[in-house]
């Protein structure tokens, strides 16, 4: 039974915005290799869901005024309702915000104590909060986080660490014997040159500079660093370490984590000696996938380049937008998503050639047979040479299909599954049956042609059933069958004597590209309008009124308070060649001993004024609200009296 069962993960997300299309593509292929895997007869579980936790989501909720909990439920539902429209057949959605989840993740950082793994220190580094990372300063780049490029902030506090040192050379032993377990390999170079090689730190896995987390249940004050909580949903949602683990003992190890590039070594460097350390199998394989790309550069929420899948599909259909995205990207490289591309190959793969083939193929059999399929006339009359061809470019590619489902080569999967298709489609043009219908003494052969055709339609759609929801449906219905099973491939000539077959619908209507294009780029500059329109409250300025106002850098040399005035100071500013008396509101925020000599920003052309009886002339800069005010000042050396521009 070993070998029948197959575990798939995706990524869970950080339900942090909006799901674009780079974010939907790991879910779709996950879900066509789970599907393919059902298809040819495994045990399957397929396993996705959000990554909930974190000083992100913590941050985002507050900046929305709702608490974390609140925001992520939202996001949640949006997601489900999203994987629901492309199709996604998953076993179980985690959230890392699930009872079991959260008791699992307790009690997985009990054992790694108990086992000596984990140790309390204090941590002082570097944290890009978007990655939820730690690097050390000779991983950043131009001191930005390496992998998004956003600034990182100074992180200082009492933490307890993985020994994750500990299992370097285990580590590495693994990765040379198991050649399959990271592809592609230039993932697996990256892994070395960038982490093994130069040796592993240990990792910082717990927090208490926020709330919003696992605690520790041995600490309370501290929560599980996100990472160690989202890792460990491949086995919490198995059911690890819970009264009932029998999903744990039947599907683990997983058979294969996809995962995205940029965190591959999260799964491929933390993830397996934390299992490791749990002394539980490690996964058999983690594949790092390439990114989409729009214009160069990664579909990003912080690129703006993205738009909600739902989009594509008011032009297109889910079946469409699944199949461009497992043929056209090579799994494992980055890949350009290209609307005008996109719907090119609808046009020439869907529309021309497969969606053609049906359409030809049932009009063929409606016109001259009305509907009836004959498998007497395939076994009567002998094949010919197109005949024999075609048969064995079937087996051939069929062959060459679940080679490559098999080694997550969709793409080429998918070019096999096609290539039977443009082979059937010639395969009429060689046979013209328009002309064999002319011919009563032909009647026989050009049934045979006609149910030939029919099968090849037949088999190639239980071979699309991974790749597409609803199509292979509406063939079955109209080729007037249900034998889709992967086994009936394998034996030409399934399709039943007799068998009526029924024109319907057009499966891939042909799409108006320069219509839907122009549509797009209307809607593309409707948005860019609206962008601009909300910026119409703002009161624009121009450069030349920009220069009527006059600053400087002064330096404060006095300070003292105006009897009868609670929050006022008068100060005295050196301007270089000239000192200024100025009344600045600034005793609630600064004491008289922290102002003198700072370096201030003076507008030194404002009219000026009396304020409590002492004149003021001119203005100090200063940033904030009532509750907080800082001043603004110069950073670094720079001369009394130097203009501000
Ligand atoms: N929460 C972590 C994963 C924890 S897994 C234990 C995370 N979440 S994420 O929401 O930021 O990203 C989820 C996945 O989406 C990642 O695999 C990432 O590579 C993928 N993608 C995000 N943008 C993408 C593209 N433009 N193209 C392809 N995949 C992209 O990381």
């Amino acid at each position: 039974m070993e070998n029948n069962k197959f575990y798939i993960t995706t990524p869970i997300y950080y339900p942090s915005g909006n799901f674009h299309v780079g974010t939907c593509y790991c879910t779709i292929v996950a879900d066509v290799i789970a599907r393919y895997n059902r298809l040819i007869g495994k045990d399957v579980f397929f396993l996705t869901g959000t990554d909930e936790h974190g000083q992100k989501i913590e941050n985002k909720a507050k900046d929305a005024g709702v608490t974390p909990k609140e925001y992520v439920d939202k996001i949640v539902a949006n997601s489900k309702e999203l994987w629901k429209i492309l199709g996604i057949s998953y076993d179980r959605f985690i959230r890392t915000t699930d009872e079991d989840h959260e008791k699992c993740v307790q009690k997985i950082m009990q054992k790694l104590l108990d086992s000596g793994d984990i140790y309390k220190s204090e941590y002082e580094g570097k944290y890009c909060t978007p990655c939820e990372s730690f690097f050390t300063e000779s991983q950043l780049v131009d001191g930005k986080c390496p992998d998004c490029g956003r600034e990182v902030s100074l992180v200082k506090e009492e933490s307890y660490f993985f020994k994750l040192s500990k299992y370097e050379d285990r580590l590495k032993e693994f990765f040379k014997e198991n050649p399959d377990f990271l592809i592609p390999e230039t993932r697996k170079n990256e892994m070395f040159a960038s982490f093994l090689d130069k040796g592993l730190e240990d990792l910082c896995i717990t927090r208490t500079t926020f709330r919003w987390g696992i605690e520790v249940p041995f600490d309370p004050k501290h929560i599980v660093y996100v990472w160690v909580d989202a890792l460990s949903n491949y086995i919490s949602a198995l059911g690890y370490l819970s009264d009932d683990d029998s999903l744990f003992r039947k599907f683990w190890p997983a058979d294969l984590h996809l995962v995205g590039k940029e965190i591959t070594r999260f799964h491929t460097i933390i993830w397996p000696a934390l299992l490791m350390a749990l002394d539980l199998p490690l996964p058999k394989r983690v594949f790092g996938h390439g990114w989409l790309v729009v214009g160069g550069k990664k579909i990003s929420k912080s690129f703006g380049n993205y738009k909600d899948p739902r989009e594509y599909l008011k032009y297109s259909s889910v079946d469409s937008l699944r199949y461009y995205l497992l043929k056209e990207i090579t799994l494992g490289l980055d890949g350009n998503f290209d609307e005008e591309m996109y719907i090119q190959k609808i046009n020439s793969d869907l529309a021309n050639d497969y969606g053609n083939l049906v359409s030809r193929t049932i009009a063929m059999a409606e016109k001259y047979f009305s509907g009836v399929l004959s498998r007497k006339a395939y076994e009567n009359e002998l094949n010919t040479d197109s005949d024999n061809e075609l048969l064995k470019k079937i087996t051939e590619n069929i062959a060459e299909y679940k080679i490559n489902n098999d080694n997550q080569r969709p793409d080429v999967a998918l070019d096999k599954l096609m290539e039977i298709v443009s082979f059937a489609n010639k395969y009429i043009d060689l046979n013209e049956p328009w002309v064999l219908a002319k011919d009563e003494s032909k009647k026989e052969r050009l049934a045979k042609v006609i149910y030939i055709l029919a099968e090849t339609i037949r088999i190639v759609t239980v071979m699309l059933k991974p790749y597409m929801i609803e199509t292979p449906k509406k063939v079955f219905e109209q080729l007037g069958t249900d034998i889709d099973t992967w086994d009936s491939i394998f034996e030409f000539g399934k399709i039943k004597d007799g068998t009526v077959c029924k024109k319907g619908e057009n499966v891939f209507p042909r799409i108006d590209s320069k219509a839907v294009l122009e549509e797009i780029k209307k809607a593309e500059e409707e948005v860019k309008k609206e962008e601009s329109s909300n910026l119409e409250g703002i009161k624009y300025i121009s450069l030349d009124d920009l220069d009527k106002v006059e600053l400087k850098v002064g330096q404060i040399l006095e300070v003292s308070k105006i009897e009868g005035a609670k929050k006022l100071y008068k100060l005295n500013v050196d301007l270089g060649k000239e000192k200024r008396q100025i009344v600045s509101g600034l005793v609630p925020y600064y004491t008289e001993e922290e102002l003198l000599n700072k370096k201030v920003i003076v507008v030194t052309n404002l009219k000026p004024a009396v304020l409590c009886k002492t004149e003021s002339y001119g203005m100090i800069l200063a940033a904030g609200d009532k509750e907080n005010v800082k001043l603004i000042t110069v950073d670094g050396e720079m001369e009394n009296g130097e203009g501000v521009h």
